[in-house]
């Protein structure tokens, strides 16, 4: 299977935990991630502790903590962000408390130093911060290693003691310099020797998943995402064609053409289930019932498969696309742990689950390391270079409103009381949206920090009427509003994929808001965002011929008012609105 971990990372609840242990597995060392609360004896086989960020204040009761010893026995340990924080708490330091903090990019002065970790940095840098506490004092024996214009100890480090913290993100792709950073404390500190090998692991998957299986035949849900698709695919060439059954089922919520390019798919079949989703979603307005309903309309498919297929008999198991940071209970984000109960809630799968009837090939692996399986199996990059489509598909692309609201001007622009959803530190936000005239994507993150009771700023691109023209209006899911949004989503991928910018973002969603006219009931908002790993985001712009076809394509359709930008980064906030 796979080696014991070399490095450890403590998961102080931060939503980049995952990162750090996935970046340091790309260095060639495996790494796990462990609850913070793992007693230091438990983690002595580590060559190296990372602490990872997290949501809370060192001064919040029952915030997560790490067991004082590791910082006693010599063994090398880097806290980041809340981590830092932490150490510097336990070990006698002074954490100011921050009420609004700092987010985004700002400029490093790493000083020029001895230490190891800190090897070959030394000068100005970017990096990327999200904290709201801050450390004002180091402990004992410390000495700050670098800082920014608003904080003092951005860097701190005891190096005979093997101790060192930063206040920023190494792991995120926006410190420039972060890998350098892990890489010095893997390699140099820690002295990890490399033993995994996130390449050539398809050979070995196989054996595996043939040795589990036995004589057994393999049952999936497919969602045509990489995940499922990649072990899928594994399993077919494991055990061959007859063995391996898919079900893909239509909630009536994907993207134009999806099922049936899904269908095309060798060993797949398509359960239709349209009539039974959207109508079930016919009142709801709120995001999370919105979700609630899907998952629940999702087990009775799922019931109804398994029995009309027979599945609980004994020579099926299930199959499935876990990927390492769905096994995690305290990773990933409270979205995607939604997603899994649905599917884990099924009483015939959780049959299979109590019997230990499953198979999922991917559970230690990243998402880049699945792709890099995919790429493995000859299976086509159309395929392994999907933009990611949330399961529960255009519903939390379609917002909804309960009822009637105005439009308010202000003299930073208009607030639209349309709800979306952000992330700041590590907590979700809920809250209306500021559309401004012009696409600055600076005055969007300025505005952000500035106002309170908005985490969103779209950018005008064209309408109809001008705003002060439009309001929002109560409705649902129902009265065409999906097809709409499925025909404007179907538009700009098209033009995307014919000028192959879709080739340069992470993701692309479209939204439909409920601002508009009598007459044009909604407005399209297009959020190109690109990303690494979804974590964080950057807002992406685009170029203004092609802005400018979508924009015409899409106004011509009817109902549409409106067409804006989102000019919103992740933090503050996320890629999807819902
Ligand atoms: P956010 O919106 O949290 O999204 O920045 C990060 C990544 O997760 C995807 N996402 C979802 N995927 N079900 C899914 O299967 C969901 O409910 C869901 N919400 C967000 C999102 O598309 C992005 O890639």
């Amino acid at each position: 299977m796979h080696p014991d971990p070399q490095i450890i990372v403590l998961d102080a609840g931060g939503q980049y935990c995952h990162l750090i242990a996935r970046k340091v597995r790309e260095l060639g060392v495996y790494a796990e991630t462990r609850p913070s609360e793992n007693r230091a004896s438990e983690l002595s086989a580590a060559k190296g502790i990372i602490i990872s960020g997290g949501p809370s204040s060192v001064y919040d009761a029952g915030s997560p903590t790490v067991d004082p010893a590791i910082f006693t026995r010599r063994q090398p340990v880097l806290g980041i962000c809340y981590g830092q924080q932490l150490m510097a708490h336990v070990l006698g330091g002074h954490v100011r408390k921050g009420d609004k903090g700092e987010y985004g990019l700002a400029t490093l002065e790493l000083d020029a130093r001895t230490d190891p970790l800190f090897s070959g940095l030394a000068g100005r840098q970017q990096i990327w911060m999200s904290h709201r506490d801050a450390v004002a004092a180091v402990p004992e024996g410390f000495t700050i290693a670098g800082r920014t214009a608003t904080c003092e100890v951005a860097a701190m480090a005891a190096p005979e003691r093997n101790l060192y913290a930063v206040q920023f993100h190494p792991e995120v792709v926006h410190t420039t310099r972060g890998r350098e950073l892990l890489q010095n404390f893997v390699f140099r500190v820690c002295g990890c020797k490399p033993d995994w090998d996130p390449q050539h692991r398809a050979a070995r998957l196989e054996e595996e998943i043939r040795e589990y299986a036995g004589g057994r035949k393999v049952f999936f849900f497919v969602s045509g995402g990489v995940d499922s698709s990649v072990a899928f695919a594994l399993c077919i060439r494991a055990l061959g064609e007859s063995r391996v059954r898919g079900v893909y089922v239509d909630t009536g919520l994907m993207r134009e053409a999806e099922t049936e390019w899904i269908a095309r798919l060798p060993g797949i079949s398509v359960e239709h289930a349209e009539r039974q989703f959207l109508g079930a979603l016919a009142d709801a307005t709120d995001p999370e019932e919105k979700r609630r309903i899907i998952g629940e309309e999702f087990v009775r498919v799922q019931e109804r498969v398994i029995e009309a297929c027979r599945l609980e008999e004994e020579d099926w198991i299930l199959g499935q696309g876990t990927i390492y940071p769905d096994t995690i209970e305290s990773g990933g984000t409270a979205k995607a742990s939604l997603i899994k109960t649905h599917h884990n809630r099924v009483a015939g799968i959780q049959k299979l689950l109590e019997a230990g009837r499953v198979v999922e090939p991917l559970k230690s692996l990243y998402k880049d390391e699945v792709r890099a399986v995919g790429r493995e199996l000859g299976l086509p990059a159309e395929l392994l270079d999907r933009h990611p489509f949330p399961g529960p598909g255009l519903a939390i692309r379609c917002l909804c409103s309960r009822c009637d609201a105005p439009v308010r001007a202000t003299s930073d622009g208009w607030v639209v009381p349309v709800h979306s959803v952000g992330v700041q530190g590590d907590e979700r936000s809920y809250a209306a949206v500021l559309a401004i005239d012009r696409l600055d994507h600076e005055a969007g993150t300025e505005l952000i920090n500035r106002l309170s009771g908005v985490n969103r700023v779209i950018g005008k691109v064209a309408v109809h009427a001008p705003l002060s023209a439009m309001s929002v209006r109560a409705c649902s899911l129902a009265g065409g509003r999906i097809e709409r949004l499925r025909k404007a989503d179907a538009i700009v991928r098209c033009l995307c994929h014919q000028s192959g910018f879709d080739g340069r973002v992470w993701q692309f969603p479209v939204i439909l808001i409920p601002l508009g006219t009598g007459e044009a009931p909604d407005s399209v908002v297009l959020r190109p965002v690109e990303s690494v790993d979804g974590m964080t985001a950057r807002s992406a712009p685009m170029p203004q011929p092609l802005l400018e076809q979508i924009a015409g394509g899409l106004l011509a359709l009817a109902g549409i008012a409106g067409v804006f930008y989102d000019l919103t980064h992740k933090p503050p906030g996320t890629i999807e609105w819902e």
